[in-house]
């Protein structure tokens, strides 16, 4: 069978460093909080002047260079963001003429923390049906630029960065072998960004009221996160007539260590086997996956073969996974 093959990762990461005792500094909060509650020690924060498709374009070079390809290889950029260098055109458009990649197709996929595995679902399905051979995918975000740093329930969860695979058809047993995307829209005013958009008129007020950021109901998304994020590995396996056993490696949105404990433990798999590295980098939404997964790659984490689930939860609320033989 036609199977859409992972044959590079690359990732990008800001070099400033945002500390935890960086909040301690002006909010009312400390390390040990944070740490408690969500596992972070440490987020990445965009430099002036260096946009989503600034950090998508260096993610993407070097998951190029790792599948040997160059820019004018590809058929298809999609990235996975919901923080675009502008509402519109697409950021993929921008990447595209960054990276120098001709004039193959580019868009974006606005699916939240769940945009990255959207957009692997996307690409993977026109690859599997011959509409194409190679394409980019990538999860990239510049939250900070959407976060109130006055909110101490949101500002230290979030973070900037960007993950890039290339995925090419190949006939075998290895690559994508399922996808799975869900979706409940009555969720919206838990996790969203309610000043921004062609629903709000931009005024004064909105600004100074802090309307334009970021805004989330912790609690309630947490509750939600587990349940889907368990549910939708468990659709996975299923899919594939596997069990948990069968996994060699889950790599989940690292959204807190506390939903990556509570789903790990309900899908009965050990903590050993669950990629984290939230500690790192906070929540970089789109991102969190496609960077996990350079980094267990580089680290020679993944074996020829391994069964890998990658499974995520975000704003919409949105949820979905893959199921991979690497
Ligand atoms: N420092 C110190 N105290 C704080 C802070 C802070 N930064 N933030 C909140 N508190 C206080 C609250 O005011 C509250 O005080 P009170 O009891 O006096 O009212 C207390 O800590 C507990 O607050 P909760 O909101 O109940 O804390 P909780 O244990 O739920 O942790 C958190 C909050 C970390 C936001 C958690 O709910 C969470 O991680 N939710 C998931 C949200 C998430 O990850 N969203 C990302 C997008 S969706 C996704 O990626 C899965």
């Amino acid at each position: 069978m036609r199977r859409a093959r992972i044959i590079g990762t690359g990732s990008y990461m800001p070099e400033k460093v945002m500390a935890n005792s960086d909040f301690e500094k002006y909010l009312d909060t400390t390390d040990e909080w944070i740490v408690t509650r969500t596992g972070i020690r440490e987020r990445r924060i965009a430099a002036d002047g260096e946009f989503t498709s600034d950090l998508a374009v260096n993610a993407a070079r070097k998951a190029l260079d790792m599948a040997g390809l160059t820019p004018t290889d590809l058929d298809l950029i999609v990235v996975g963001t919901i923080t675009g260098d502008y509402p519109w055109p697409a950021t993929a458009c921008i990447v595209q003429d960054k990276l120098g990649a001709g004039q193959c197709g580019a868009y974006d996929l606005s699916a939240a923390c769940s945009g990255f595995l959207y957009a692997l679902n996307n690409a993977t399905a026109l690859i599997e049906a011959g509409n194409i051979n190679r394409a980019l995918v990538i999860g990239a975000e510049t939250l900070s630029r959407i976060v109130d740093y006055e909110d101490r329930n949101t500002c230290l969860l979030f973070g900037d960065g960007a993950g890039a695979v290339i995925l090419e058809g190949q006939d075998g047993d290895q690559g994508v072998l399922s996808t799975h995307l869900h979706a409940d829209g009555s969720y919206l005013e838990l996790l969203y960004q309610p000043g921004f958009g062609t629903a709000v008129t931009p005024t004064e007020a909105l600004v100074r009221d802090r309307g334009y950021f970021l805004k989330m109901q912790g609690n309630e998304v947490f509750k939600v996160a587990v349940k889907m994020l368990t549910e939708v590995a468990q659709e996975a396996l299923a899919k594939n007539d596997m069990t948990i056993a069968d996994v060699d490696l889950l790599i989940p949105h690292q959204a807190n260590i506390r939903i990556l404990e509570a789903t790990a433990k309900r899908l009965k798999i050990d903590q050993d086997k669950v990629f984290v590295n939230v500690d790192k980098y906070g929540n970089t939404s789109a991102a969190t996956i496609p960077v996990a997964l350079d980094e267990a790659n580089r680290s020679g984490r993944l074996k020829d073969n391994n069964i890998i689930v990658l499974n995520a939860f975000g704003g919409g609320f949105t949820w979905a996974s893959a199921c991979l033989r690497w």
